[in-house]
């Protein structure tokens, strides 16, 4: 949705600019937030950040006719950017949850034909129609999260049509609501009942069938996929055929991303560094060589913190990884199977209290990192003249309440390109002076 408006920010009691045009990395680029005292102001032209200081520099700017917002009261911080979502997806798999948490795996049940072979069964027998309505559910509650971009993969249809029908979907809903999305081909999800025994023959009828179709530029000149991701796991797919289909990607001019060392330690963050991935995601099991390679890489490192919490695996190392100069970036991982769940609330309390991170570095983890593992950092993720006008407005005067008053939706507005969109949930401020 192409909507812009022109907006004046007035009173701001606490500004997070989080400046940068690429992904911040290590304790001091993601702990230097920019944080500008109240009362600051920022204006908007048709979509665009022009200016950004305080009330006082304001006087100055031209606002004549320009609709004024009222942030007293209220934190204002680049909106957050859900970088790795498993959006579009049929059906539910709120049995096998139960089976997890009674001591069942996540590997086991997917190797007796449960986990994503279940979604993928629901997701080819739905209609594009009903996909969209749920996917739209979702965006609608992540929106009022503060989400104002967010990443979509394919991946469960595993075959050419459905593949194409979620990436439709994705389109579809990027031209009819205003959570900005990026689009991702995970076609390499898991072997379909098609190609049973044979991840090989499978990685092949992708790179020659089905790749050639999503990376292809349509009239309007975007692609039905901007990356191409795959989850390289033991038992999955291996590092040969991870090779294969993101090097395949690549001579298509897709950007490539893998789901790397979630369940085993694989070598997938080193995988990832060596095929310029723009992010290795997961990352639980990741080894010490693992935190070096992408450290001395442009990959972003991006840890799925509620995915952890749901199937009560360790925490990614998020501390290690900074501490040796990584790039970090906080998603969600929303699906059906290994993390229901979309929460901002929860992955501020998560990557804070369980991955030893401090709120700076959360708040980078969610809005610079996550832009640049969307390959979006020039663009979106941090309040400065040039950048796309896309904010989060919280009701408490400081970013600190949001690990401090964990759990809970701050967010009063979220605005997207200048456009506001009030959350009726929680629209008064809470006027605590600090
Ligand atoms: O990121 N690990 C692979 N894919 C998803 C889970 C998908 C599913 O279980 O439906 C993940 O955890
Ligand atoms: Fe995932």
């Amino acid at each position: 949705m192409d909507l812009k408006q022109s907006l004046f920010i007035t009173d701001i009691a606490q500004l997070v600019t989080r400046p940068g045009h690429k992904a911040a990395r290590g304790r001091d680029e993601m702990g230097n937030i920019g944080v500008i005292p109240g009362p600051a102001a920022v204006l908007v032209r048709e979509g665009t950040i022009t200016h950004v200081g305080s009330m006082a520099d304001s006087a100055r700017w031209d606002t004549a006719g320009v609709p004024t917002l009222d942030a007293s009261g209220c934190t204002l911080l680049p909106g957050f950017v859900d970088s790795h979502t498993h959006l579009v997806f049929g059906g539910y798999r709120e049995e096998e949850f139960q089976w997890r948490l009674a001591g069942d795996s996540y590997m086991s049940i997917m190797q007796r034909g449960g986990g994503i072979a279940n979604t993928m069964k629901a997701t080819r027998a739905a209609s594009q129609q009903d996909l969209y309505t749920r996917a739209a559910e979702h965006l609608k509650a992540m929106m009022s999260m503060g989400v104002t971009t967010a990443e979509a993969k394919s991946g469960y249809g595993m075959e050419l049509q459905t593949e194409l029908k979620q990436l439709q979907v994705v389109e579809q809903l990027a031209q009819t609501q205003p959570v900005e999305l990026v689009s991702t081909f995970m076609g390499a999800h898991d072997t379909p009942p098609e190609f049973k025994g044979n991840p090989d023959g499978y990685i092949t009828y992708l790179c020659n069938d089905v790749l050639p179709q999503v990376a292809q530029v349509a009239a309007n000149g975007h692609r039905p996929a901007e990356f191409c991701d795959i989850f390289t796991e033991e038992g999955v797919f291996d590092h040969a055929q991870t090779r294969k289909l993101l090097t395949r990607a690549k001579e298509l001019g897709l950007k490539v991303k893998m789901h790397a060392d979630e369940i085993v330690s694989f070598g997938g963050a080193e995988l990832a560094a060596e095929l310029g991935c723009t992010s290795a995601d997961h990352l639980l099991q990741i080894s010490p060589r693992g935190i070096a390679a992408l450290a001395a890489s442009d990959t972003v490192a991006t840890t799925l913190p509620c995915t952890a919490f749901s199937l009560k695996a360790p925490y990614a190392p998020a501390r290690a990884m900074i501490d040796a100069g990584c790039a970090v970036a906080v998603a969600s991982d929303l699906n059906p199977g290994s993390c229901f769940s979309s929460s901002v609330p929860l992955m501020f309390a998560l990557a804070t209290i369980y991955m030893g991170m401090t709120i700076e570095e959360a708040i980078t983890a969610l809005t610079l990192n996550g832009a640049a593992a969307v390959g979006r950092a020039h663009l979106i993720g941090s309040i400065e003249p040039g950048k796309q006008a896309d904010f989060a407005l919280l009701r408490f005067p400081s970013y600190r309440f949001l690990s401090y008053h964990f759990g809970v939706n701050l967010v009063t507005a979220t605005i997207k390109r200048g456009v506001v969109y009030r959350n009726e949930l929680t629209r008064q401020p809470a006027s605590l002076p600090l």
